[in-house]
Order: C-alpha cells, then structure tokens, then sequence
C-alpha cells in the first residue's frame, strides 16, 4: 500500500492500552515477587546521625530494610562517577565539564550518611506486600543533624559558567553592543520549578533467573537503561534485558537514568526474588527529575521600526549540589533572530535540590517564554503588529552556525496561522476588545525545536504465515512511533498495513536511541526502509535461487512458501546525522496564535482557542503527529496558567509532588486547538523528509498566552504561572 505514508492512522496500540491489555512495569507479577519503597528524607540538607530500622523489621511481611548503615557492603554497589552520576547519561555527564575545578562525588541513594536534598531516598523497605511496605516506610524515622540549606540561585551566589550543552555553546557573546540604539527595553522573567507528572509512574521489576536479569521498566530508553543497569551490577550487558514495551509517558523524566532502574536489580540479586521498586508520585518529584525554576534577563535593543540590533539573554539556573543538569533556557535565542549583536549567556549555582533533567522542550521552552514575551512589549511599545515585529527580524539563515537552515517554513507558518486564526492586522490596543464582563484579547508567539537523528536499527520479520514483524528496541512513550513505523514498512515493502505487527522497547531488539529530544522519528524510519530494501533484495535472491521469476506477481509471502521457509530476516540501519548532513541546520519551527477572555473582578482565565501553524517537513500520520502537538500546546497551557511547585520555606520540601497541589490541564480546561502542518519535505534531512515533532509544539505557547493577556488586560505577567490570585491583585 504505498499510500500508507501521509495517511491518518489511529494509534495500533491504542485499544491495548485504553483496555488495560497493554502491561506496564509495574503491572509485572512474577512468582514471590517483593514489593520496594523507599524513604524519603524530610530536610533538606543534614547528617544522618541515628536511622532505627528495628520497627520497620518487625512489621509482618518486611523482609528488608536499607539504609546507608547496612546496604552498601550488602547490595555490593559503588558509586561510579563515570556511570553512575544522578542523572546519568550523557547529557548530566558534560553539562558541568571545566565549570568548576572539582567536580562533587556523585549523588547515590544510601550511599553515606549524608543529606544533600530534601526527599533523597534515605531507606529502601522491601516487605511481601506493598501494603507492608508501606507501612514500613512510616515505620523508618531519621532522625537528622540539620544544616543550613539553600534552594534558590541569589545575588552573591558562585554561579558557574558552564561552557557547552546540548550541543551548544552556554556562553556566546557575538557583535558589539549598539551604543545609541533609538529603543531599549529590559525585562526580567520567572518560570517556576516543574514536575513532570506523567500519568505513568516510574518502576522497575527486576527477574533474576541465574546470571542474567530481565527488567521491566519504565523508561524512554531500553539500551540506555540496559548499559547502565549492567554497569551499575558489574557485568555484560547481555546479562540484562531491560523491556520497556508501554511506557505511559516520559515528558523527559524517563529520558535519564535513575538509580532506582539499578536499585531493582541489586536489591532482587541480594534477596532472590523478584523485587518492584515503584516511585510514588512524591518519589516522581525527587527520584526522576524536574524543569528547575528559572530567572531570566532579556534586553532588546532595537531601530524605531523593530529591527533587532542587539539581543541579551541571561538565564540563572540552579543545579543540585551533586548532579550536573541545568537548563539551557538561551538555545533557541542562539538562532531564531537575526540580530548584529548577541548575547546569550547562562550562570549556573549548586542548590540544595534534587537533580534537574530534560523537561517538555528543555531550555527552549522556558527560553522563549521570556524572549517571545520581550519581542512582545517591544512591539506594543512601538506601535508594531507582534507578528510583523517578528517578520522583520526573520533569521533566513542559522546565525549561529552560519549555515543554511535545511528547509525553513517560518514565514509560511506565520501566514497560515495568521490567516486561520484571523489575526489582526492593525492590532487594536490593549483593554479595547469585550465579550461582556470579559476582556478579550490575542496574543502570538514562534516556537522553534532542532531535529537531530542518531543511528538506529530495525529488524523485519517476514513470516511464511503472512505477517511482518517489524522489531527495534525503539520505546514508543505515547507519541505513536509503533503506528508510524507500520506505516512506514507498509509503504516501503508494500505489505498489508493490517498485517505489520511491531516489537518495540525491548533492549534486546536491534539498537536504538532513547526516545528524546524529538529524534525518534528521524532516526528509526530510515533504517525501516533500509530494512526494506535488504529484506527485498533477500526475497529477489531467493527467488532466483529456486528458479521462480523475478518479476512474478507472486507475493513475498508466497515465494517463502516456495523456498519452504518459516520466515526470512532483514535488518536496515540508519546512519544518523552524517558529516554531509552537518553542512545545514535542521530545525523544525512555527507560529501560536491565542486567544483568550479575562474577567479581571474574579481572576477568571479562559483561554478561547489556539491556532498553531508548525513546520516539521513531511508529515507521516496526520492523525498522531496533530496529538503530539496539541499534547505540546495543552503542556504549554499548563506552564502558561497552572502548572508550578514551590520548596516548603522551612524544610525545602516540595510542594506539589502530587496530583492534587499540582494542577495541570484537564479536558474542561482545554479550549479548540487548531493544528496546521506547513508541509515542505526536507529532503536534505532524509529520504522521507520528515523532521521530529514531539517537542516543537511546546515552546512559545506559554508567551502567547501571557502575550494574550497583556493585549485583553493591559498588563505584563512576567511570572509564571498566571494565576487567578495574580490575575485579581493590581
Ligand atoms: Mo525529552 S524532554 O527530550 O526526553
């Protein structure tokens, strides 16, 4: 069916999931299996100076009790800082590198006596029902020396000055600065800390079964929690198997590794049983990362008629006081506008909080609330439509990396969304536009996220029976990568869309990237259709080899039959971002346009709907690609006007590590959401000339909306988020 590309296509997993068929983590009952929770640390920094266990242990059904008194020789763990840092991929690795002359030990749960943030894991309980365990949790009372703690980056802080991250320079400082420019504007913004909330909460069960573990996990990369679950244990990767075939949802918190992925298995190896060691929701909020809060400083400097002649953006982050993640906030002001002078900077201050990790769009979402909101006040204060203040400093290349952007739709997404939306062209002034008590009001934004791709390989199945395995330790978090991966073979091999049954997030399926920064897609369909071509040419083979007509309309499936094989196995591998690629910028880009009602005597906020206009090249399934992005402008709405935890003022504790002090969208909440995809192939990128896309729809929106705001009410809100009680205090 070589029209399966560019079709609609529901999720072939979504029946599985919404009857419960599909079986997560947690949902694994191996025979005695033991069930793991850990203890939390009440305060935030301190010694550990007395942790009575008898208690716990007495409680029926508790089997274990951890503490950094008596696992470390027990479980045989080391912290390694190469492996093992909090956080620990890539990415936490580097980001600190040269940043400061010595680098702290790294962070491992009951490692020492010592407490570095308020919620570090302190005990680990194991007992034969999660009822007990329970219990027993309650049962473990620290008691703890306290010493003074710090949370939150401040004027005299010893920020560092971290020099490259996420694969761009965090110090760039490029032209002079104007000396007389006719208009300057300086604005300060916050974005509070964030918690990732997925619906699904992080586990691990562990299986030991002689010298080799299986693992079920949640998380958005199997190879990646295989290699570090094997080097945590001490051995070969083949002795693990980590299957992460559902995983409901990551937002970024899945994307790093944490120990609890490792804890499981040492703990399981040193009971001999199978062990569960869930994160609860308060376990989520410290033990698998957040969006940090962030402050930023951004001045414009411009002509009277908008151009841009100098752009500053300063970020103040905090990191924890052992990991090494931050966020990037000033990525997409590297490159988004053209602008002579430059500067992007970010400081970085060691706080007493649990590590930060990717979050929904890091840095490029935080990032472009405080840049989008400035180019916002810049164009009200001199009289110019926000979407023309934009046009005018529209980058035609990557000013950057001085190279040619790959394909670049921006100033199409602006007309579309313009047009669908029905944006004005002469704006009318803030406070002027009413829908009885509310006022109305339109604001708009750009949003813009790289497509990277790495490496990857698919495996194809052709069985004698007539289906098609299509297998790759790929994850598929929610976004819909099994359907697009069906379309994709479907298309290339011509086989019965129906027919295509696809294996996914097992670690030992053929290599693939963990599911992050929006590149799954870019790197997992080439190597489908590599797959493809072999699996073609082995059929061709085999038909000359039994002396059937190479152009005989017999089927795959039926030259199998004749050849009297089961099945016939084909891998194709992709090749990532090749040398020749790096001689352009892949980006993928658009334009949010809001639209929303105010009524300022009861603080009540509406957003009315949202038009968004994306470029992400060539669109492979309408139908999940236009759910990724409504999940990114729904994600936008919440940081927009509810989403946002704060540290308890005496002990550091986190408010909002459930669902409850955490508001995020509901379906009430939620208003018409158009989405356009400007649909240009970008071929330069790969042969189907599709770009990622499950961050893009992310950044910009929460500065459309509080852009929307400005223009209904006449007020900036600089804060995040804009609450009722912000919206009636003056
Ligand atoms: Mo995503 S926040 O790149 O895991």
């Amino acid at each position: 069916m070589l029209t399966a590309i560019g079709t609609p296509r529901p999720r072939i997993d979504g029946v599985d999931k919404v009857t419960g068929r599909a079986a997560y983590a947690a949902d694994r009952r191996p025979e005695g299996l033991l069930y793991a929770l850990a203890v939390r640390s009440p305060v935030a920094c301190g010694t550990i100076t007395a942790l009575d266990r008898s208690v716990a242990e007495a409680i029926p059904g508790v089997v274990a009790v951890y503490t950094h008194e008596n696992a470390a020789g027990l479980l045989d763990w080391r912290p390694r800082p190469a492996v093992l840092a909090l956080g620990g991929e890539a990415l936490g690795r580097t980001a600190l590198a040269g940043a400061e002359p010595e680098p702290p030990p790294p962070y491992w749960p009951l490692g020492g006596p010592e407490v570095v943030f308020a919620g570090q894991w302190i005990a680990i309980v194991v007992a034969t029902s999660l009822e007990a365990a329970r219990e027993a949790t309650l049962a473990v009372r620290p008691r703890i020396l306290r010493t003074p703690s710090s949370v939150q980056p401040a004027v005299g802080d010893p920020f560092l000055a971290p020099g490259f991250f996420f694969a761009a320079d965090m110090q760039v400082r490029r032209g002079s600065w104007p000396e007389a420019p006719e208009v300057v504007l300086s604005t300060t913004f916050h974005t509070p800390m964030q918690l990732h909330h997925p619906m699904e909460p992080s586990a691990t069960v562990a299986i030991w079964r002689g010298d080799t573990v299986a693992v079920h996990d949640s998380t958005q990369g199997a190879v990646a929690a295989r290699d570090y679950i094997a080097a945590s244990l001490d051995i070969a990767p083949e002795r693990v198997r980590v299957d992460a075939a559902y995983v409901g949802g990551g937002f970024g918190g899945k994307n790093q590794m944490w120990p609890h992925q490792a804890l499981a298995a040492h703990i399981a190896r040193h009971l001999g049983h199978p062990v569960r060691l869930q994160l609860t929701r308060a376990d989520m909020a410290v033990a698998s990362g957040h969006r940090s809060g962030t402050e930023q400083v951004v001045d414009l400097a411009s002509d009277g008629e908008g151009h841009l002649e100098g752009l500053r953006h300063a970020s103040f982050v905090p990191t924890s006081l052992r990991g090494n993640f931050f966020e990037p906030c000033g990525l997409n002001t590297l490159l988004l506008y053209d602008t002579p002078a430059l500067e992007v900077t970010h400081a970085v201050a060691r706080k007493a909080i649990a590590s930060p990790t990717p979050f929904r769009a890091p840095g490029e979402t935080p990032g472009s609330f405080a840049v989008e909101s400035a180019l916002d006040e810049l164009a009200f204060d001199l009289g110019i439509n926000p979407l023309e203040l934009r046009r005018r400093n529209f980058a035609a290349r990557d000013p950057y990396h001085q190279r040619d952007w790959s394909s670049n739709q921006l100033l199409a997404c602006y007309a579309r969304g313009a047009e669908a939306f029905g944006w004005p062209e002469q704006m009318p002034p803030p406070r002027t536009l009413r829908d009885g008590d509310a006022l109305v009001g339109f604001g708009m934004a750009t949003t813009a996220y790289p497509a990277p791709a790495l490496p990857a390989t698919v495996r194809l199945r052709l069985q004698a029976e007539g289906s098609l395995v299509v297998e790759t330790s790929a994850t598929d978090i929610g976004t819909g990568m099994r359907t697009i991966l069906a379309q994709t073979v479907a298309d290339r091999f011509g086989h019965a869309f129906d027919d295509i049954a696809v294996r996914l997030g097992d670690s030992s399926l053929p290599d693939a990237p963990t599911a992050g920064r929006s590149k799954s897609t870019a790197s997992l369909l080439p190597a489908a259709a590599a797959a493809c071509a072999v699996l073609r040419d082995k059929l061709a083979d085999l038909a000359a080899g039994h002396g059937l007509p190479a152009a005989s309309n017999r089927s795959p499936v039926a030259v199998l039959q004749a050849a009297g094989l089961a099945e016939l196995v084909a891998e194709g591998r992709s090749a990532g971002m090749t040398d020749k690629a790096k001689d352009r910028s892949y980006y993928s880009f658009g334009a949010h346009f809001v639209e929303l009602r105010v009524d300022e005597r009861l603080g009540r906020l509406r957003v009315s709907r949202v038009v968004s206009a994306l470029d992400c090249g060539r669109i492979i399934n309408p139908t999940t690609a236009t759910s990724q992005i409504r999940g990114g402008i729904i994600f936008g709405l919440g940081m927009a006007l509810m989403e946002g935890a704060a540290f308890h003022p005496v002990d550091h504790r986190i408010i909002g590590d459930n669902l409850a002090d955490y508001p995020v969208p509901v379906h009430a909440d939620i208003p018409p959401i158009e989405v356009i995809f400007v649909e240009n192939a970008d071929t330069a990128f790969n042969e189907f000339g599709a770009r990622g896309l499950g961050e893009i729809g992310v950044p910009g929106l929460a500065a459309a909306v509080a852009n929307a705001v400005f223009h209904a009410t006449g007020r900036r809100f600089r804060d995040l988020p804009i609450t009722p009680a912000k919206i009636v205090s003056l």
